[in-house]
């Protein structure tokens, strides 16, 4: 195995197999050749500017850089998104990935569609395959090392996004992250710690540390191998992960460990499937569909909201009463969550009934002021039958031509499962912990599930990644998403809400008090460290029955509001994110 790079004032050293390929200076001339010429390369002539300017709100600075660079070379919204997400595997090694999956909404000349790249289970893996012989789930085998493992879909799904609508060359679009991986960023001080952590829970269980160790404060960190694997794929186009030496490396570290093989890789593909889409105060939401829960939940949040309009009529935002009708819609938002949702291809969920006015009025009806939590168990609103058979980061776009992308993208937990691909320098996901991997059992998020998300070769676990757009009258008005994992439906609502029922600003709206409830764990109200809930406030929720618990962490939104022809980005300030105009 081969070692990346670091810190220039530490005795750097290039690996001898990688040096012997490809040397640094090489792959910098591709990065910057490929971006050099470009209104030369371009497919096809712009149309009209809509917009006074394009924007990014990006999670961190060099994803901005990186799209930033794409506007200048002509690119359009989703050469840029294809751009950010290969730059954020490089410098957001946490969660930006090219070894995980994720989910794009976009819109691409007045339509919407939404591009469904999530990762799926081995054609090996099986119901109980994280249960001992007892039936006990054997820990952490979910969450680290090979058999977490599911078949990434971020690669095809950049490939097929931006074959499909980028305007640019695909070379020039990968440009910005080989330079990064060949160049190398410098570490904050925040990567450290997240990856002080996660390397405690990996010590010992993968190769994590032959990789990550010297991602200090400070450094430089550099990434050969992965320049070297991003080279290929901008050499041979996005199949290469799939059936190339990419696909060789990764069955390789696969072997004998996990369950992915090259015939999953062979087989993968993305799918375009439908965006959900809901009309809410005047606007068109366009969010994602099964296999992710999102979209559905943030619809049913955002209806039963309106439909309690009197209820919630002269109530402070995030005051007690306020927290406890919202608390209550939770509940039954994520009660038929873990009955009816998961992946579409194995099972018909019933989306239509799910978001359908009438019903989500008399689930609505059912949310009252008195309402003691906990009392009265609530139950997924379509019956107990079975559905007929059948850490993440986000960014969000949009191009003067008025074109948008809302991506959310992720390894699962913060730099997925800890298995990086010898060779290949990048880390694999976890998402097969996002599985009911104990049917009845709740995973890390508390999110519970049944058996229409268990295990089974080739299908997708169920996701709450929610990119999302709002249009009106056809025409991009918000694109927003976040990270957070169940919390991810929670968040956006939040905003959007405080967006634009109680009018605030794109900033004030991202700063505003976040909380976080879900029907399990019961009764309980999760606040976060940036904006506790203390006082007055926590003893009011106590006194109705409620626990509090803190949590680190409550998502880290990009959005970009649109006002007419002016793009609005913003950046949480949880994050280190970045929201900026780009003329
Ligand atoms: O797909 C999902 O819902 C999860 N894998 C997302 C995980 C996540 O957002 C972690 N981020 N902090």
């Amino acid at each position: 195995m081969s070692v990346p790079t670091h810190d220039a004032r530490r005795a750097p050293f290039v690996s001898v197999s990688f040096a012997r390929i490809v040397t640094a200076s090489a792959l910098f001339a591709l990065a910057t050749a490929s971006l050099a010429p470009v209104a030369a390369l371009a497919k096809t002539p712009p149309p009209k500017a809509v917009l006074d300017a394009s924007a990014v709100a990006a999670p961190d600075r060099y994803s901005a850089d990186a799209a930033q660079q794409i506007f200048a070379a002509g690119g359009n919204a989703v050469d840029a998104a294809v751009a950010m997400a290969f730059t954020l595997a490089v410098t957001r090694p946490d969660a930006g990935n090219i070894g995980g999956g994720g989910f794009m909404t976009v819109l691409m000349d007045g339509k919407p569609y939404f591009l469904d790249y999530r990762e799926r289970a081995p054609q090996q893996a099986t119901r109980d395959m994280y249960l001992d012989d007892k039936g006990n789930l054997v820990p952490g085998m979910s969450v680290i090392g090979h058999r977490a493992v599911g078949v990434p879909g971020t690669v095809e799904g950049l490939w097929e996004a931006q074959q499909r609508f980028g305007k640019l060359k695909w070379k020039q679009v990968l440009a910005p992250a080989i330079r990064y991986a060949t160049d190398g960023f410098v570490v904050e001080p925040w990567l450290q710690q997240r990856h002080d952590t996660a390397a405690k829970n990996f010590a010992g269980k993968t190769n994590f540390d032959a990789y990550f160790s010297n991602l200090k404060a400070g450094a430089t960190y550099r990434q050969p191998e992965l320049a070297q694997t991003l080279s290929r794929l901008a050499g041979d186009g996005g199949r290469e992960f799939y059936e190339g030496r990419t696909a060789d490396l990764i069955a390789q570290q696969m072997y004998g460990h996990g369950l992915v093989t090259k015939q999953d890789l062979m087989q993968y593909k993305a799918v375009w499937r439908q965006p959900l889409t809901a009309d809410w105060n005047g606007y068109q939401v366009v969010t994602a569909p099964p296999p992710s829960s999102g979209g559905v939940g943030l619809i049913q949040m955002l209806k039963m909201k309106a439909d309690l309009k009197q209820a919630f009529d002269g109530l402070e935002l995030n005051s007690a009463p306020y927290i406890h009708l919202i608390a209550q819609i939770e509940d039954r938002v994520f009660a038929d969550r873990q009955q009816y949702l998961g992946d579409p291809d194995s099972y018909k969920v019933p989306v239509d009934k799910l978001i359908d006015d009438a019903y989500l009025a008399q689930r609505a009806d059912e949310v009252t002021p008195d309402e003691v939590p906990g009392a009265t168990p609530v139950k997924p609103g379509l019956g107990d039958a079975l559905p007929e058979k059948a850490q993440t980061t986000h960014f969000s776009v949009v191009d003067k031509w008025g074109n948008a992308v809302s991506n959310t993208y992720t390894l699962n937990g913060d730099f997925g499962s800890g298995v990086v691909v010898d060779g290949g320098g990048f880390l694999l996901n976890d998402a097969m912990d996002d599985f009911v991997t104990k049917p009845a059992s709740a995973n890390p998020s508390g999110a519970s599930g049944v058996e229409v998300n268990t295990v089974a070769p080739g299908r997708r676990p169920l996701s709450s990644m929610t990119p999302t757009l709002l249009l009106k009258d056809g025409k991009i008005a918000l694109v927003i998403g976040t990270p957070g994992g169940s919390r991810i439906l929670t968040s956006i609502f939040q905003v959007m809400t405080d967006l634009f029922d109680f009018g605030m600003t794109p900033t004030d709206a991202l700063a505003a008090m976040r909380f976080h409830h879900q029907l399990l764990p019961q009764k309980t109200i999760y606040f976060e460290p940036y904006r506790p809930i203390t006082g007055e406030l926590a003893e009011q929720l106590q006194a109705k029955g409620y626990m509090l618990e803190g949590q680190s962490f409550n998502g880290d939104v990009q959005m970009i509001r649109v006002q007419g022809t002016t793009p609005e980005p913003a950046a949480d300030p949880r994050g280190v994110g970045v929201g900026r105009v780009i003329r």
